[in-house]
């Protein structure tokens, strides 16, 4: 098909092809080994090529080693606290007024501050990433998204260098001091790759947890019934997170794979540097994996989805993901009761993009 920037792409839509694809060396990450030119990039914009998504092994094992040294489950597990004091301090904030924008009062600041104040930004400054942030994975939505893109983009990049600067002279108990201290350990993270991998972090943990949990609410408010049943039942919490995630994943693609030789896929061949998007939204609806797929049952089991991926380059962040959604939504059902759309469904605006899915407000009622 033809992208809206003008580029021609592969989707590949079945459960059992989506699977093998995300597995399969065939792919490359990085376009440069497929033989074709790198477009032309601002110098300012070179170090970003070195990020982890966009290359292939070895390097991408060496720097998802590094990560996994810095990003540790104990590291996580630590912002259980915060992220349940965080979600409470939300909700009573809201709670006089009867009302919110789901999006911008509860799903967003929460994710956001948590990556945040994980990497050690400031919090005068959080509300400037999430801007920045926000411009950048729309970038892909138009032709001239990515020229637009620029002056947000060099704006994060010169932040996220101070940072950096910052915690080289006086680190401090955050993700940005492990992840300079990895590089300084052993001299394998160099300078372009560090900036690169905040810069993933931050933009990861922006753009997609904030969809998930605001998807999830819609999701839960089309199906009452389903809704009823995880308040009378919070346990059932993970099994709901795990079947919202299957119906109404944040990522819609995974990431681009560029074909290293001719792959035949079913009955069709993706060409030598053909360039293609795994559809995990379609592939997470495929009848033949998922008994009655359209069916939102958040008792599922075997629910084997591909939100987060497969394969090498899987999701980092996941447990991360699955413990904020999990509080916030558990804390929201408890919370409010009577919680309702305050605007017809049919008002509801989806954002703009190939890759993330997402609502751009969720007015509430309560
Ligand atoms: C609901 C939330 C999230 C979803 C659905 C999601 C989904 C994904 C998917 C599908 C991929 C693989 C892309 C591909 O193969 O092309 C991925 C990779 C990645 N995600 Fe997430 N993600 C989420 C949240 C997060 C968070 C909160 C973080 C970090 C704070 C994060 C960090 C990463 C990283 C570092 C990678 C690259 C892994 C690698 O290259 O080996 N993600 N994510």
């Amino acid at each position: 098909m033809k992208l809206p920037d003008g580029q021609t792409a592969w989707l590949i839509t079945r459960y059992d092809d989506a699977l093998s694809a995300l597995k399969d060396r065939r792919f490359s990450k990085d376009k440069l080994n497929t033989g074709q030119k790198q477009p032309w990039t601002p110098a300012f914009f070179k170090p970003l090529s070195r990020n982890m998504l966009d290359v292939d092994d070895p390097d991408h094992a060496r720097l998802r080693g590094l990560l996994h040294k810095a990003f540790t489950p104990k590291m996580v597990e630590n912002m259980r606290q915060r992220v349940e004091s965080l979600t409470e301090e939300l909700l009573d904030a809201v709670q006089p007024r009867g009302r919110m924008d789901l999006v911008r009062e509860y799903a967003l600041p929460l994710p956001t501050s948590i990556i945040a104040q994980m990497l050690g930004v400031p919090s005068g400054e959080q509300h400037n990433f999430h801007r920045w942030s926000s411009a950048i994975v729309s970038s892909q939505s138009s032709k001239w998204g990515a020229v637009r893109a620029i002056p947000p983009a060099i704006a994060f990049l010169r932040h996220i260098r101070k940072l950096i600067r910052l915690r080289r002279d006086k680190p401090q108990d955050d993700l940005t001091s492990a992840l300079v201290q990895t590089e300084e350990a052993g001299d394998k993270l160099n300078e372009d790759e560090l900036l690169s991998m905040i810069f993933l972090l931050l933009i990861a943990g922006h753009e997609t947890t904030v969809n998930l949990i605001a998807n999830d609410t819609l999701a839960l408010l089309r199906h009452p019934d389903q809704m009823e049943k995880l308040r009378r039942d919070p346990s059932l919490v993970e099994s709901a997170v795990e079947e919202l995630l299957r119906f109404e994943g944040p990522v819609e693609t995974a990431t681009e794979r560029y074909a290293l030789e001719d792959v035949l896929i079913s009955d069709s061949t993706v060409p030598r540097g053909g360039l293609v998007y795994v559809v995990l939204a379609s592939a997470n609806r495929d009848e033949r994996q998922f008994e009655n797929p359209d069916t939102l049952d958040i008792t599922r089991q075997n629910n084997r989805h591909l939100a987060f991926g497969q394969g090498i380059y899987y999701c980092m962040g996941a447990p991360l993901a699955r413990l904020e959604t999990q509080i916030a939504i558990n804390a929201l059902l408890r919370c409010f009761p009577n919680l309702q759309l305050a605007i017809s469904a049919t008002k509801i605006r989806w954002k703009k993009g190939l890759v993330l899915r997402g609502v751009e407000s969720l007015p509430v009622e309560f």
